[in-house]
Protein backbone atom coordinates (compact mmCIF):
# COMPACT_ATOMS: atom_id res chain seq x y z
CA UNK A 1 0.00 0.00 0.00
CA UNK A 2 0.87 3.71 -0.76
CA UNK A 3 2.52 5.62 2.06
CA UNK A 4 4.88 8.43 2.97
CA UNK A 5 7.90 5.67 3.12
CA UNK A 6 6.48 3.73 -0.01
CA UNK A 7 10.27 3.44 -1.92
CA UNK A 8 12.18 2.90 1.31
CA UNK A 9 9.92 0.11 2.49
CA UNK A 10 10.15 -1.14 -0.98
CA UNK A 11 13.74 -1.30 -0.59
CA UNK A 12 13.82 -2.76 2.54
CA UNK A 13 11.42 -5.70 2.15
CA UNK A 14 11.30 -6.00 -2.33
CA UNK A 15 12.99 -8.74 -4.01
CA UNK A 16 12.46 -7.34 -7.17
CA UNK A 17 12.03 -3.68 -7.98
CA UNK A 18 10.79 -3.26 -11.78
CA UNK A 19 11.96 0.28 -13.20
CA UNK A 20 9.95 1.22 -16.45
CA UNK A 21 8.50 3.54 -18.50
CA UNK A 22 9.14 5.70 -21.68
CA UNK A 23 12.80 5.75 -23.31
CA UNK A 24 15.61 7.82 -21.90
CA UNK A 25 13.97 9.55 -19.08
CA UNK A 26 16.12 7.86 -16.53
CA UNK A 27 15.70 4.36 -16.43
CA UNK A 28 18.93 3.31 -15.76
CA UNK A 29 20.06 5.85 -13.72
CA UNK A 30 17.13 5.52 -11.12
CA UNK A 31 17.45 1.98 -11.24
CA UNK A 32 21.36 2.55 -10.10
CA UNK A 33 20.21 5.09 -7.45
CA UNK A 34 17.72 2.37 -6.23
CA UNK A 35 19.93 -0.28 -6.02
CA UNK A 36 22.63 1.60 -4.03
CA UNK A 37 20.09 2.74 -1.54
CA UNK A 38 18.78 -0.80 -1.19
CA UNK A 39 22.55 -1.80 -1.05
CA UNK A 40 22.83 0.96 1.91
CA UNK A 41 19.97 -0.51 3.56
CA UNK A 42 22.33 -3.20 4.15
CA UNK A 43 20.64 -5.85 1.38
CA UNK A 44 22.38 -7.84 -1.26
CA UNK A 45 21.71 -6.03 -4.42
CA UNK A 46 22.08 -6.53 -8.13
CA UNK A 47 21.38 -3.82 -10.73
CA UNK A 48 20.36 -5.85 -13.89
CA UNK A 49 21.26 -2.92 -16.27
CA UNK A 50 20.37 -3.08 -19.93
CA UNK A 51 21.87 -0.08 -21.83
CA UNK A 52 23.93 1.79 -19.42
CA UNK A 53 26.24 4.35 -20.20
CA UNK A 54 29.98 3.06 -19.85
CA UNK A 55 30.65 6.53 -17.79
CA UNK A 56 28.00 4.88 -15.40
CA UNK A 57 30.41 1.51 -14.60
CA UNK A 58 33.44 3.95 -14.70
CA UNK A 59 31.92 5.75 -11.57
CA UNK A 60 30.97 2.63 -10.06
CA UNK A 61 34.69 1.24 -10.21
CA UNK A 62 34.17 -0.57 -12.79
CA UNK A 63 36.23 -0.79 -16.27
CA UNK A 64 32.94 -1.70 -17.95
CA UNK A 65 29.46 -3.31 -16.76
CA UNK A 66 29.53 -7.30 -18.63
CA UNK A 67 27.11 -9.60 -18.59
CA UNK A 68 28.35 -11.51 -15.22
CA UNK A 69 27.59 -9.86 -12.08
CA UNK A 70 30.60 -7.21 -10.72
CA UNK A 71 30.27 -6.24 -6.73
CA UNK A 72 31.08 -2.75 -6.38
CA UNK A 73 33.38 -1.61 -3.65
CA UNK A 74 31.22 0.21 -1.64
CA UNK A 75 34.03 0.89 1.54
CA UNK A 76 35.81 2.16 -1.53
CA UNK A 77 33.15 4.37 -3.39
CA UNK A 78 31.61 5.74 -0.15
CA UNK A 79 33.90 5.54 3.04
CA UNK A 80 31.81 7.77 4.83
CA UNK A 81 29.14 4.64 4.76
CA UNK A 82 29.56 1.37 7.10
CA UNK A 83 27.15 -1.32 5.31
CA UNK A 84 26.76 -5.25 5.31
CA UNK A 85 25.15 -4.49 2.03
CA UNK A 86 26.45 -5.13 -1.33
CA UNK A 87 25.66 -3.88 -4.42
CA UNK A 88 26.41 -6.18 -7.79
CA UNK A 89 26.08 -4.50 -11.15
CA UNK A 90 26.03 -6.22 -14.56
CA UNK A 91 24.36 -5.30 -18.33
CA UNK A 92 22.51 -7.70 -20.52
CA UNK A 93 24.15 -9.00 -23.12
CA UNK A 94 21.35 -10.75 -24.88
CA UNK A 95 23.51 -12.27 -27.65
CA UNK A 96 25.63 -14.02 -24.76
CA UNK A 97 22.57 -15.12 -22.34
CA UNK A 98 21.14 -16.71 -25.55
CA UNK A 99 24.34 -18.21 -25.94
CA UNK A 100 24.38 -19.72 -22.28
CA UNK A 101 20.78 -21.19 -22.57
CA UNK A 102 21.46 -22.49 -25.39
CA UNK A 103 24.50 -23.87 -23.88
CA UNK A 104 22.13 -25.17 -20.81
CA UNK A 105 20.21 -27.25 -23.02
CA UNK A 106 21.19 -28.09 -26.05
CA UNK A 107 21.62 -31.72 -26.16
CA UNK A 108 25.14 -32.24 -26.72
CA UNK A 109 27.92 -29.44 -26.68
CA UNK A 110 28.54 -29.52 -30.31
CA UNK A 111 24.92 -27.54 -31.09
CA UNK A 112 26.09 -23.96 -29.61
CA UNK A 113 29.22 -23.91 -31.50
CA UNK A 114 27.38 -25.13 -34.84
CA UNK A 115 24.53 -22.48 -33.93
CA UNK A 116 27.32 -19.90 -33.58
CA UNK A 117 28.56 -20.35 -37.24
CA UNK A 118 24.69 -20.21 -37.72
CA UNK A 119 23.78 -17.28 -39.82
CA UNK A 120 20.02 -17.14 -38.77
CA UNK A 121 20.67 -18.09 -35.38
CA UNK A 122 22.92 -14.70 -35.51
CA UNK A 123 20.78 -12.45 -37.25
CA UNK A 124 17.53 -13.61 -35.22
CA UNK A 125 19.06 -13.93 -31.83
CA UNK A 126 20.10 -9.65 -32.26
CA UNK A 127 16.89 -8.72 -34.62
CA UNK A 128 13.79 -10.72 -33.18
CA UNK A 129 11.06 -8.61 -31.70
CA UNK A 130 11.37 -9.03 -28.03
CA UNK A 131 14.48 -10.79 -28.03
CA UNK A 132 16.39 -7.95 -26.06
CA UNK A 133 13.42 -8.05 -23.26
CA UNK A 134 12.93 -12.01 -23.28
CA UNK A 135 17.00 -12.38 -22.75
CA UNK A 136 16.51 -9.39 -19.77
CA UNK A 137 13.46 -11.92 -18.42
CA UNK A 138 15.66 -15.05 -18.63
CA UNK A 139 18.70 -13.18 -16.86
CA UNK A 140 16.44 -11.86 -14.01
CA UNK A 141 14.94 -15.56 -13.33
CA UNK A 142 18.20 -16.71 -13.03
CA UNK A 143 19.34 -13.76 -10.68
CA UNK A 144 15.98 -14.06 -8.71
CA UNK A 145 16.20 -17.78 -8.34
CA UNK A 146 19.92 -18.09 -7.96
CA UNK A 147 19.45 -17.85 -4.10
CA UNK A 148 22.28 -15.48 -3.65
CA UNK A 149 20.86 -11.97 -4.21
CA UNK A 150 18.15 -10.09 -1.81
CA UNK A 151 16.98 -7.54 -4.33
CA UNK A 152 17.26 -7.56 -7.92
CA UNK A 153 16.56 -3.91 -9.28
CA UNK A 154 15.87 -4.38 -13.21
CA UNK A 155 16.32 -2.19 -15.63
CA UNK A 156 13.86 -2.23 -18.60
CA UNK A 157 14.84 -2.13 -22.26
CA UNK A 158 14.76 1.03 -24.13
CA UNK A 159 10.70 -0.52 -25.93
CA UNK A 160 9.34 1.76 -28.13
CA UNK A 161 5.76 -0.15 -26.10
CA UNK A 162 6.81 -0.14 -22.70
CA UNK A 163 3.49 -2.75 -22.76
CA UNK A 164 5.94 -5.19 -24.69
CA UNK A 165 8.21 -5.83 -22.11
CA UNK A 166 5.04 -7.05 -19.41
CA UNK A 167 3.79 -9.07 -22.70
CA UNK A 168 7.23 -10.85 -23.47
CA UNK A 169 6.20 -14.18 -21.46
CA UNK A 170 3.23 -14.64 -23.08
CA UNK A 171 4.92 -13.30 -26.26
CA UNK A 172 7.44 -15.75 -25.75
CA UNK A 173 4.61 -18.54 -25.23
CA UNK A 174 2.80 -17.62 -28.83
CA UNK A 175 6.36 -17.72 -30.48
CA UNK A 176 6.17 -21.04 -30.17
CA UNK A 177 2.76 -21.70 -30.34
CA UNK A 178 2.44 -20.06 -33.62
CA UNK A 179 1.45 -22.26 -36.69
CA UNK A 180 4.45 -21.25 -38.50
CA UNK A 181 6.56 -22.12 -35.72
CA UNK A 182 5.06 -25.85 -35.78
CA UNK A 183 5.76 -26.36 -38.80
CA UNK A 184 9.70 -26.08 -38.08
CA UNK A 185 9.64 -27.38 -34.75
CA UNK A 186 9.10 -30.94 -34.08
CA UNK A 187 6.08 -32.00 -31.67
CA UNK A 188 6.94 -34.11 -28.24
CA UNK A 189 6.85 -37.62 -30.46
CA UNK A 190 8.06 -36.45 -33.45
CA UNK A 191 12.26 -35.97 -33.97
CA UNK A 192 11.91 -33.63 -37.16
CA UNK A 193 9.95 -30.82 -37.91
CA UNK A 194 7.52 -30.72 -40.71
CA UNK A 195 10.04 -28.53 -42.31
CA UNK A 196 12.86 -31.03 -41.91
CA UNK A 197 10.85 -34.44 -42.83
CA UNK A 198 10.04 -32.33 -46.10
CA UNK A 199 13.34 -31.07 -46.65
CA UNK A 200 15.10 -34.54 -46.07
CA UNK A 201 12.28 -36.66 -47.80
CA UNK A 202 12.36 -33.87 -50.94
CA UNK A 203 15.94 -34.44 -50.99
CA UNK A 204 17.24 -32.79 -54.19
CA UNK A 205 14.23 -30.98 -55.14
CA UNK A 206 13.07 -29.18 -52.68
CA UNK A 207 17.06 -29.05 -51.51
CA UNK A 208 18.03 -27.70 -55.10
CA UNK A 209 14.93 -25.46 -55.16
CA UNK A 210 14.71 -23.53 -51.87
CA UNK A 211 19.12 -23.85 -52.60
CA UNK A 212 18.32 -22.36 -55.62
CA UNK A 213 16.63 -19.00 -55.02
CA UNK A 214 18.12 -19.05 -51.02
CA UNK A 215 21.92 -20.44 -51.53
CA UNK A 216 22.74 -23.51 -50.07
CA UNK A 217 24.18 -22.76 -46.60
CA UNK A 218 20.85 -20.68 -45.97
CA UNK A 219 18.76 -23.99 -46.34
CA UNK A 220 20.56 -26.03 -44.53
CA UNK A 221 20.77 -23.02 -41.64
CA UNK A 222 17.22 -22.61 -41.75
CA UNK A 223 16.93 -26.33 -40.72
CA UNK A 224 19.86 -26.31 -38.28
CA UNK A 225 18.64 -23.13 -36.64
CA UNK A 226 14.89 -24.59 -35.79
CA UNK A 227 16.24 -28.13 -34.56
CA UNK A 228 18.28 -25.78 -32.24
CA UNK A 229 14.95 -23.99 -31.09
CA UNK A 230 13.46 -27.17 -30.81
CA UNK A 231 15.51 -28.16 -27.87
CA UNK A 232 15.57 -24.47 -26.11
CA UNK A 233 11.42 -24.68 -26.63
CA UNK A 234 10.56 -26.35 -23.30
CA UNK A 235 13.19 -24.56 -21.50
CA UNK A 236 11.72 -21.17 -22.59
CA UNK A 237 8.89 -22.48 -21.76
CA UNK A 238 8.62 -23.44 -18.42
CA UNK A 239 11.04 -20.58 -17.95
CA UNK A 240 8.47 -17.79 -19.49
CA UNK A 241 5.91 -19.59 -16.40
CA UNK A 242 8.00 -18.40 -13.53
CA UNK A 243 9.29 -15.03 -15.00
CA UNK A 244 5.30 -14.84 -15.24
CA UNK A 245 4.88 -15.54 -11.57
CA UNK A 246 7.68 -13.91 -10.46
CA UNK A 247 6.56 -10.77 -12.34
CA UNK A 248 3.50 -11.12 -10.28
CA UNK A 249 4.87 -11.77 -6.84
CA UNK A 250 3.98 -9.26 -4.17
CA UNK A 251 7.76 -8.89 -3.61
CA UNK A 252 7.57 -7.46 -6.99
CA UNK A 253 7.10 -4.09 -7.65
CA UNK A 254 6.98 -1.73 -10.45
CA UNK A 255 8.64 1.94 -10.83
CA UNK A 256 7.33 3.97 -13.14
CA UNK A 257 9.75 6.54 -14.40
CA UNK A 258 8.64 9.34 -16.72
CA UNK A 259 9.67 12.89 -17.38
CA UNK A 260 7.71 16.11 -17.16
CA UNK A 261 6.39 16.35 -20.25
CA UNK A 262 2.68 15.93 -21.45
CA UNK A 263 3.02 12.67 -24.16
CA UNK A 264 5.52 11.14 -21.68
CA UNK A 265 3.76 11.50 -18.33
CA UNK A 266 0.53 9.96 -20.46
CA UNK A 267 2.26 7.18 -21.64
CA UNK A 268 3.62 6.17 -18.28
CA UNK A 269 0.16 6.27 -17.20
CA UNK A 270 -1.15 3.71 -20.19
CA UNK A 271 1.67 1.58 -18.68
CA UNK A 272 0.30 1.54 -15.61
CA UNK A 273 -3.06 0.58 -16.32
CA UNK A 274 -1.87 -2.30 -18.19
CA UNK A 275 0.12 -3.47 -15.02
CA UNK A 276 -3.35 -4.66 -14.25
CA UNK A 277 -2.81 -7.59 -15.83
CA UNK A 278 -0.39 -8.62 -14.01
CA UNK A 279 -2.67 -7.64 -11.08
CA UNK A 280 0.20 -5.02 -9.88
CA UNK A 281 0.30 -1.38 -9.81
CA UNK A 282 2.84 1.23 -9.79
CA UNK A 283 4.56 1.12 -5.84
CA UNK A 284 5.85 4.63 -6.91
CA UNK A 285 6.04 7.43 -9.47
CA UNK A 286 9.23 9.17 -10.14
CA UNK A 287 8.93 12.67 -12.28
CA UNK A 288 12.48 12.91 -13.49
CA UNK A 289 14.40 16.33 -14.54
CA UNK A 290 11.45 18.78 -13.46
CA UNK A 291 12.90 22.21 -13.75
CA UNK A 292 13.98 23.46 -10.35
CA UNK A 293 11.51 26.52 -8.73
CA UNK A 294 13.57 29.99 -8.76
CA UNK A 295 12.97 32.54 -6.20
CA UNK A 296 11.50 36.01 -7.41
CA UNK A 297 14.95 37.25 -5.93
CA UNK A 298 17.48 35.04 -7.83
CA UNK A 299 17.71 37.31 -10.52
CA UNK A 300 18.07 41.08 -8.52
CA UNK A 301 20.37 39.45 -5.81
CA UNK A 302 22.39 38.65 -8.93
CA UNK A 303 25.02 41.43 -9.84
CA UNK A 304 26.67 41.41 -13.14
CA UNK A 305 30.31 42.88 -11.84
CA UNK A 306 30.76 39.48 -9.44
CA UNK A 307 31.21 37.93 -12.88
CA UNK A 308 34.28 40.22 -13.13
CA UNK A 309 36.11 41.73 -16.25
CA UNK A 310 33.82 40.97 -19.28
CA UNK A 311 35.78 42.64 -22.17
CA UNK A 312 33.53 44.08 -24.52
CA UNK A 313 30.20 42.73 -23.67
CA UNK A 314 27.61 45.14 -23.79
CA UNK A 315 26.58 44.60 -20.23
CA UNK A 316 22.61 45.84 -20.36
CA UNK A 317 22.24 43.26 -23.47
CA UNK A 318 24.43 40.98 -21.74
CA UNK A 319 21.64 41.85 -18.37
CA UNK A 320 17.91 41.89 -20.82
CA UNK A 321 19.20 38.46 -22.58
CA UNK A 322 19.87 37.05 -18.56
CA UNK A 323 16.71 37.98 -17.62
CA UNK A 324 15.00 37.03 -20.60
CA UNK A 325 16.36 33.72 -20.22
CA UNK A 326 15.57 33.74 -16.97
CA UNK A 327 11.80 34.49 -17.52
CA UNK A 328 11.81 31.44 -19.50
CA UNK A 329 13.31 29.10 -17.51
CA UNK A 330 10.49 30.60 -14.45
CA UNK A 331 7.88 29.91 -16.80
CA UNK A 332 9.49 26.59 -17.51
CA UNK A 333 9.43 25.97 -13.53
CA UNK A 334 6.23 27.06 -13.05
CA UNK A 335 4.44 25.04 -15.92
CA UNK A 336 6.61 21.80 -14.56
CA UNK A 337 5.11 22.32 -11.15
CA UNK A 338 1.69 22.74 -12.29
CA UNK A 339 2.51 19.13 -14.08
CA UNK A 340 3.66 17.32 -10.83
CA UNK A 341 1.00 18.91 -9.23
CA UNK A 342 -1.44 17.34 -11.81
CA UNK A 343 0.26 14.05 -11.93
CA UNK A 344 0.01 14.11 -8.14
CA UNK A 345 -3.64 14.46 -8.11
CA UNK A 346 -3.76 11.48 -10.65
CA UNK A 347 -1.30 8.98 -8.52
CA UNK A 348 -1.77 9.82 -4.94
CA UNK A 349 0.93 12.67 -4.01
CA UNK A 350 2.54 9.97 -1.54
CA UNK A 351 3.40 8.12 -4.70
CA UNK A 352 4.81 10.45 -6.92
CA UNK A 353 8.62 12.03 -6.15
CA UNK A 354 10.08 14.37 -8.81
CA UNK A 355 13.48 14.72 -8.96
CA UNK A 356 15.00 17.76 -10.21
CA UNK A 357 17.08 18.18 -13.19
CA UNK A 358 21.11 18.19 -12.46
CA UNK A 359 23.27 20.49 -14.22
CA UNK A 360 25.05 17.32 -15.38
CA UNK A 361 24.46 13.80 -16.02
CA UNK A 362 24.03 11.46 -13.08
CA UNK A 363 27.05 9.49 -13.69
CA UNK A 364 28.64 10.30 -10.05
CA UNK A 365 28.69 7.48 -7.52
CA UNK A 366 28.03 10.60 -5.57
CA UNK A 367 25.26 11.94 -7.79
CA UNK A 368 23.88 8.95 -7.50
CA UNK A 369 23.48 9.40 -4.04
CA UNK A 370 22.11 12.71 -4.49
CA UNK A 371 19.77 11.43 -6.83
CA UNK A 372 18.47 8.76 -4.57
CA UNK A 373 17.90 11.62 -1.67
CA UNK A 374 14.19 12.46 -3.98
CA UNK A 375 13.79 8.90 -4.17
CA UNK A 376 13.12 8.59 -0.08
N1 LIG B 1 17.80 14.26 -12.93
C1 LIG B 1 18.71 14.27 -13.91
N2 LIG B 1 19.43 15.41 -14.16
C2 LIG B 1 20.34 15.46 -15.14
N3 LIG B 1 20.64 14.41 -15.94
C3 LIG B 1 19.98 13.24 -15.74
C4 LIG B 1 18.98 13.10 -14.72
N4 LIG B 1 18.53 11.83 -14.76
C5 LIG B 1 19.19 11.21 -15.76
N5 LIG B 1 20.07 12.05 -16.35
C6 LIG B 1 20.96 11.76 -17.50
O1 LIG B 1 20.14 11.53 -18.64
C7 LIG B 1 20.72 10.55 -19.48
C8 LIG B 1 19.72 9.45 -19.76
O2 LIG B 1 19.46 8.76 -18.56
P1 LIG B 1 19.26 7.18 -18.55
O3 LIG B 1 19.14 6.78 -17.12
O4 LIG B 1 20.32 6.51 -19.34
O5 LIG B 1 17.84 7.07 -19.28
P2 LIG B 1 17.08 5.76 -19.80
O6 LIG B 1 17.70 4.58 -19.14
O7 LIG B 1 15.64 5.95 -19.40
O8 LIG B 1 17.25 5.75 -21.27
C9 LIG B 1 21.97 10.05 -18.78
O9 LIG B 1 23.08 10.70 -19.35
C10 LIG B 1 21.78 10.50 -17.33
O10 LIG B 1 23.01 10.76 -16.68
MG1 LIG C 1 18.52 2.97 -20.09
Amino acid sequence: MANEDQIESILESARLIVCAGPGGVGKTTTSAALGLKGALHGRKVIVLTIDPAKRLANSLGLDELTNDPQQIDLSERIPDQDTDGELWAMMLDQQQTLDDLVARYAPDSGALARSKDNNIYKLLSSTLAGMQEYMALDKLHDLYTGGYYDLVVLDTPPTKNALDFLNTPSRARQFFDDRIMKWFIPSKNQKKGLFSKVFDAGGSVVNTLLGRIFGDSFVQDLVDFFETLSFLQEALRSRGDMIDFILRDPQTHFVVITSADQRRIKEALFFHDKLGQLDQEAAAFILNRVIPGFEADDLTSFDVEDLGDLGDVDVDKFESALSEHYEHLARLAKHNKDLVEKFGKEVGPERLRAIPLFGEDVHDITQLRRLGEYLG
